[in-house]
C-alpha cells in the first residue's frame, strides 16, 4: 500500500438515516481513524488499531479535530458569486436587478474561468468537496466551471441555465438552441472524470414552453441524467406562473406536463406546494433542494422540513449562492435550523449533518459514492477544529458529548472551523482565494 494515508482524528459517519433513526444512527469514534487509498476509503476503524494494521501508511494527525464527509451543496449558482449578499430585493427584482446583468458578463469565456476558479476555492475553503451548479445561457461557462472542478479532481454537476424568454437580450437561447447547446455539452461532459452534466431549464417563467418540451426530450434521451429547476419559491412567483400556464393544474404541472418530473429531478426551494405538487414530488420520489440563507435573505418563507420529511420526501439542502447570503454549509445548516424552529421543529445536530453531506448525496443520487466515511465511498473529506474561534471554544469546552461539541460549529462557525479538506484522495490547500483588486469607493 505505497500511496495509503491515514488520517487519525475524532470521525463522524452515518450508518442510517438519523430522520429515521434518530442520532444512534451516527457513528462517532472519539479516537479514529480513515485510511484513503487510491482516492478511496479503503478502511475506518479506531486510531491504534488501523495503525498496527497498515504500518507503511502515511499518517496525518488531526488530534481533537473531526473528520466527517466533505459537504455537498446541492444547488448553486457559481455565476452568482461576485453579487452575493446585494440588498434589498425579492425574487423577481432581484434576478432583474443584480442577476442577469452578472450573468451576461458569461458572454466573456475569461471572466467565466476567473469566477469558476475562484467560486470553487471558496467553497472548497468552507469545507465543501462536491457541488451542484447553474451555469448561464453561455456554453463557455458550462466549460468553464467542468474544466476548473476537473483540475481540481471534484465531483461536480452542472448544466447550462436555459432561458428563452423573460429574460434580457444576450441572456436569451430558443428552445432549439437551448437543446442544442446543451446536447452538446452533456456529450462533451457528462461522465468525464468525476463530473456530470444535469438537464438545466432556469424555471418556467423563463422558459416557452417550447423550451420546456425540448429540455423534456433531451432528459428522456438522457436519463442517466438529472434535471435541474426551481419550483414555488414566492408567491409573486407563483402567480406569475400562473398567468402564464393557465392551463397547468399548478406551477409542478408546468414542468410534469413537459416531461420534466421524474426521480431524477432536483426542485430548488419548494417552499409554497400544493397537496397535489407534494403527493405527486413523493410519488416520483423527486428531490426537493432546501435553500434557507436564500429563503430567508430574499424573503421567500419558511420550508417545512418536518412535514416533507415525515412524509418521506427526498430533501438535500444547499447554499443557493447567490441568492443565498454565504458559500459555508456551515452556515446553511444554521440557518436549516433556524428556518425549521420557526415551524416548530428542532433538527437535531445529527440530522444538520446528514442533511448537508449523505442528505445532499441522496437528493443528487450519489449517496453510494459521496457524502459520507465508508469502506468503498470516494475520499472527499472535511476537518473541523471544533474551538476554531473563542466564542465557540468557550461553548464547546462544556460539550459533554460529540453533539454538545459539534452543534457551535454548526450554529457559530465558518471558514475558520476548516482545518483541512481532502478531496478524491488528496489534501488540498484551503487557502482563502485571493481578494480581487479592491476599488476605493
Ligand atoms: N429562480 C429562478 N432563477 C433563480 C435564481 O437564480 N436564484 C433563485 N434564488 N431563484 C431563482
Ligand atoms: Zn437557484
Amino acid at each position: 500500500m505505497t500511496d495509503a494515508q491515514l488520517l487519525l482524528g475524532q470521525t463522524l459517519a452515518f450508518e442510517g438515516d438519523p430522520f429515521a433513526q434518530g442520532p444512534q444512527a451516527a457513528r462517532h469514534v472519539r479516537r479514529g481513524a480513515v485510511l484513503v487509498q487510491g482516492g478511496v476509503i479503503r478502511a475506518m476503524g479506531g486510531a491504534e488499531d488501523l495503525r498496527a494494521a497498515h504500518p507503511a501508511a502515511g499518517i496525518t494527525d488531526y488530534g481533537d479535530d473531526l473528520i466527517l464527509a466533505g459537504f455537498v451543496d446541492a444547488h448553486a449558482h457559481y455565476p452568482q458569486t461576485a453579487i452575493i449578499a446585494s440588498w434589498g430585493k425579492r425574487l423577481i427584482d432581484w434576478l432583474n436587478s443584480y442577476t442577469f446583468p452578472e450573468e451576461m458578463r458569461f458572454a466573456d469565456a475569461g471572466y467565466a474561468a476567473e469566477i469558476a476558479g475562484r467560486y470553487l476555492d471558496l467553497v472548497v475553503s468552507n469545507g465543501t468537496t462536491s457541488v451542484c451548479s447553474y451555469c448561464t445561457i453561455h456554453p463557455a461557462s458550462v466549460d468553464a466551471f467542468f474544466a476548473a472542478a476537473q483540475a481540481r479532481g471534484m465531483r461536480v454537476l452542472a448544466g447550462k441555465t436555459c432561458m428563452d424568454r423573460n429574460a434580457p437580450d444576450g441572456l436569451r437561447d430558443s428552445a432549439q438552441s437551448g437543446y442544442d447547446d446543451s446536447k452538446a455539452l452533456l456529450g462533451r461532459w457528462h461522465g468525464v472524470d468525476r463530473l456530470s452534466y444535469v438537464v438545466t431549464p432556469r424555471f418556467s417563467p423563463t422558459s416557452t414552453p417550447d423550451q420546456l418540451a425540448a429540455m423534456g426530450a433531451l432528459w428522456a434521451e438522457h436519463p442517466d441524467c438529472l434535471m435541474q429547476t426551481h419550483l414555488s419559491e414566492q408567491l409573486d412567483e407563483i402567480a406569475w406562473v400562473k398567468s402564464l400556464f393557465p392551463d397547468a393544474r399548478d406551477y409542478l404541472d408546468t414542468y410534469e406536463r413537459f416531461g420534466l418530473l421524474g426521480p431524477g429531478a432536483l426542485f430548488g426551494h419548494a417552499i409554497h406546494l400544493e397537496p397535489r405538487e407534494k403527493a405527486r414530488l413523493r410519488e416520483v420520489d423527486a428531490s426537493l433542494i432546501h435553500c434557507p440563507t436564500s429563503n430567508t435573505f430574499i424573503g421567500s418563507g419558511l420550508f417545512d422540513m418536518g412535514g416533507l420529511m415525515a412524509d418521506g420526501h427526498r430533501i438535500g439542502l444547499a447554499t443557493d449562492t447567490g441568492g443565498g447570503s454565504s458559500f459555508s454549509m456551515l452556515r446553511t445548516m444554521a440557518a436549516a435550523y433556524e428556518v425549521a424552529q420557526l415551524r416548530g421543529r428542532a433538527l437535531h445536530p445529527a440530522e444538520l449533518i446528514w442533511l448537508a453531506t449523505q442528505g445532499a448525496a441522496r437528493a443528487l443520487r450519489l449517496d453510494h459514492r459521496i457524502g459520507n466515511l465508508a469502506v468503498g465511498m470516494e475520499a472527499d473529506l472535511v476537518v473541523l477544529n471544533l474551538a476554531a474561534t473563542p466564542a465557540i471554544a468557550q461553548r464547546a469546552e462544556r460539550a459533554e458529548d460529540i453533539w454538545q461539541a459539534l452543534f457551535p460549529t454548526i450554529m457559530m462557525g465558518d471558514d475558520r472551523a476548516v482545518r483541512a479538506v481532502w478531496i478524491g484522495g488528496r489534501a488540498l490547500d484551503v487557502q482563502q482565494p485571493e481578494l480581487p483588486s479592491t476599488k476605493t469607493q
